[in-house]
């Protein structure tokens, strides 16, 4: 690794995402969204009763974050806009000012800072009064989501150049309307997380299309949606049976979106027949899985100008059987992945360090959908509390990490154009709340002022990003 070196254009980054980090639930006309319901109603659902009600305070300590980011030399920062602080109610009928500014203010100081922003319009976190009329469920949130990207557009798309509509629509419609630990909390077995991906898709395809139409002659950016994938392999290599679990196990999470989005407007076949079959078994009339109408198809087809992954983990899979535990939500994909003992654990139970599972992932993400410019929108360890700053250990999976993802460009040939760690500093993780600490720079939850102090991995990065 010290003798090669990354292009010289390669994006180095780092992410947040504005629930995770922001606070300021209620300051200056923000509306809620589903992670202030969903939060302030308790019942344990996530760890201690935490909320974001504060979280790192970004939303008055972003210089704070701007000084972070140039700790590290970035070139690039991931952030995302809180729909309900632009929009309260979801809707352009209202803008709230002190939200656009507050953006203004972040993106103008990264400008200035020479730091590239690269947008992201909804990362988990949509307006409660959206919710309240259906959500992701409903198929009026794709017209209203491609309203809130024109605005955006047109209120930040003079200084923002690299979109992203919407982040991990797998998880973003699995927990939220399938699993249920996510808010708004449905467990509509088999059908929640389908019919909330399809809208989904539709969403990110229209609000592709708005920018292509009316914005980006004259602005010149790009958009695309941030795909989460595992890697995974075979349990044994030899088995047929679990060579075709490890196919499905990865058509049912990453080409579910990536197919229609970078490949011909429609669900893979296998997945389409899969749920179908299960479906009439069932005794129902129509798939499970909804349908795009070939108008739809051809709408959503080739709406992305560059492919984000976020990726954290390997699996190892085998098919689900009637002992096995069962997958993430419905059991369609007949698969399930298992760990290696020898794989180390980097924070949360299901964060397995497996760096090569990335050089491999993309890889597959090259040859299966076109080639395409890869950013890796996401990609990190966590501690749990209470962490080490002197994170050694840590700094170890990040090295292990960039040396796989140099050989994807140096050796594999694939057109990876940026790296960004998840996340920029501790924050608020879902569920798990701050006890699972994700950042380059480590935040004090206990003081009033939430002071950042790098930890080791944030001095060592900003060597790497230096020395590109
Ligand atoms: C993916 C999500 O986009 C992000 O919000 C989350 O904190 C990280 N994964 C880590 O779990």
């Amino acid at each position: 690794m010290e003798s090669s070196k990354f292009p010289d254009s390669f994006a180095w980054g780092a992410s947040t995402a504005a629930y995770q980090i922001e606070g300021g639930w209620d300051a200056d006309g923000k509306g809620p969204n589903i992670w202030d319901t969903f939060t302030h109603q308790g019942g344990d659902r996530v760890y201690k009763n935490q909320t974001g009600d504060v979280a790192c305070g970004s939303y008055t300590l972003w210089e704070e974050d701007l000084k972070c980011i140039k700790q590290l030399g970035l070139t690039h920062y991931r952030f995302s806009l809180s729909w309900s602080r632009l929009l309260p109610d979801g809707t352009t009928g209202f803008i709230n000012q002190k939200g656009v500014d507050y953006y203004n203010k972040l993106i103008d100081g990264l400008l200035e800072m020479n730091v590239i922003p690269m947008v992201t319009l909804c990362h988990f976190d949509h307006p409660q009064a959206i919710e309240d009329q259906g959500g992701w469920l409903s198929e009026k949130t794709v017209e209203i989501f491609e309203q809130y990207a024109r605005f955006c557009y047109a209120t930040f798309g003079d200084r923002v150049k690299l979109w992203i509509t919407i982040n991990e629509p797998y998880f973003a419609s699995k927990l939220s309307y399938e699993v249920g630990n996510f808010p708004p909390g449905k467990k509509e077995v088999g059908v929640g997380a389908y019919q909330a991906g399809h809208n989904m898709i539709k969403a990110h395809a229209k609000a592709w299309h708005v920018y292509n139409n009316c914005f980006k002659d004259k602005q010149k950016g790009r958009v695309s949606i941030a795909l989460d994938s595992d890697w995974a392999e075979p349990l044994d290599a030899d088995s047929l049976a679990d060579q075709e679990a490890t196919m499905r196990y990865m058509i049912f999470r990453l080409h579910w979106f990536a197919n229609p989005i970078f490949i011909d407007g429609d669900y893979p076949a296998i997945m389409k027949s899969v749920i179908s079959q299960k479906s009439k078994e069932e005794g129902l009339k129509t798939s499970r899985l909804p349908e795009f109408t070939a108008e739809e198809k051809a709408m959503i087809k080739g709406t992305a100008d560059f492919f984000c992954l976020n990726y954290y983990t390997t699996r190892k899979v085998k098919p689900l059987d009637s002992t096995s535990s069962q997958p993430l939500g419905n059991s369609d994909v007949g698969a399930e992945g298992v760990t290696d003992p020898d794989w180390p654990l980097a924070g949360p139970e299901w964060l397995l360090v497996v760096p090569w599972g990335l050089r491999k992932l993309l890889a597959h993400v090259k040859d299966s959908f076109g080639d395409p410019e890869i950013f890796i929108t996401e990609n990190g360890f966590a501690q749990t509390d209470p962490p080490l700053l002197h994170d050694v250990q840590r700094w170890g999976y990040f090295q292990e990490t960039l040396a796989e993802i140099l050989k994807a460009i140096t050796v594999d040939g694939v057109k990876l154009k940026g790296y960004f760690v998840w996340s920029l500093i501790d924050n608020f993780e879902w569920t798990l709340g701050y006890n699972v600490r994700f950042g380059l720079f480590h935040v004090d939850f206990e003081q009033p002022n939430l002071p950042r102090t790098p930890y080791f991995s944030a001095v060592e990065y900003a060597k790497v990003v230096k020395g590109n």
